[in-house]
């Protein structure tokens, strides 16, 4: 199914299967938007049956059908139940975007081992086992009909460079980072790219409280293009990443921050 480079139309995903974990957050709605409305057939992927069936309806109509399957990404039988019920009802899936998250502004001494474990549990491990679940698959797939596969894993600006109150989560990102390099490398010879998508600073639920008047002008000031990032900036990278027109990109960074990490003062 590959589709010829450096046109339009490879960015189309018709045909293809696409997963968004945590696809009914602010920016995984976005993200399934984006698959769905260049043809995807897309699953969007949550733990709230009422949060899951809102976002499929919000998205209903594009060239892509949107269906939401109830997980707890942490839970690894969650997610091998998840494979079983997208192939079933798909038959296939291309691109799996690993996009659950959450976070907590503790001070360092003061975070809890209930609090560490949870956010590992949801930035870091649900990632891995996502890639273990869904790799089986890829994997099984390529070496059967030599097809490929796209992951995408939004990743964090904080997995860099130290960003004041967010130690866990950073911790978390710069694991899922490492990661991605590694499985591009392992898999790349079967066509199964693994890239990382970072986005800078979106106001979302889980960065709520985080994001108050003094950061944002901080962050803001510190931002070439001047302002926070809205979900329809990702939109562009993903489709880059997920079809044809990233096939030449693998264990990839693809930074979307308006300039925020790569300037000083
Ligand atoms: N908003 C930002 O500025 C920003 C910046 C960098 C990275 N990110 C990352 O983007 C991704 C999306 O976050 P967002 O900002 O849209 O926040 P959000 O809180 O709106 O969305 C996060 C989603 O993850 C889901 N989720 C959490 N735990 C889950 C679990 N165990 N199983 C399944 N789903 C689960 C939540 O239900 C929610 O739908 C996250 O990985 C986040 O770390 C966000």
């Amino acid at each position: 199914m590959d589709r010829p480079g450096g046109d339009a139309s490879s960015f189309r995903l018709d045909g293809r299967v696409a997963v968004v974990i945590g696809g009914t957050g602010v920016l995984g709605r976005r993200i399934a938007g984006a698959l769905a409305g260049a043809g995807a057939r897309t699953v969007v992927v949550g733990r709230d049956e009422a949060r899951g069936e809102a976002a499929s309806a919000a998205l209903a109509g594009l060239d892509g059908d949107v269906r939401f399957e109830r997980c707890d990404a942490t839970r690894r039988g969650d997610l091998a139940g998840l494979v079983g019920r997208v192939l079933r009802s798909h038959g296939r899936v291309d691109v799996l975007v690993n996009g659950a998250g959450i976070n907590a502004g503790t001070p360092f001494l003061e975070i809890t081992d209930e609090e560490l474990e949870r956010i590992v549990a949801v930035d870091q491990l649900a990632t891995v086992r996502a890639c273990q679940e869904f790799g089986r698959y890829f994997v099984a797939r390529a070496a059967s009909e030599g097809t490929g596969a796209s992951i995408v894993t939004v990743g964090s600006t904080a997995a860099a460079v130290p960003l004041s109150k967010v130690f866990a989560y950073a911790m978390a990102k710069a694991a899922v980072h490492n990661l991605t390099r590694n499985l591009a490398r392992e898999w790349g010879p079967l066509g199964i790219r693994c890239n990382v998508l970072v986005p800078g600073f979106f106001p979302a639920e889980q960065n709520r409280s985080l994001l108050d008047e003094g950061r944002v002008r901080a962050i803001v000031g510190h931002t070439p293009l001047g302002r926070l990032g809205v979900p329809d900036d990702l939109a562009g990278a993903v489709l880059l990443l997920a079809g044809d027109a990233g096939r030449f990109i693998t264990g990839a960074e693809i930074v979307v921050d308006g300039g925020f990490s790569a300037v000083s003062i």
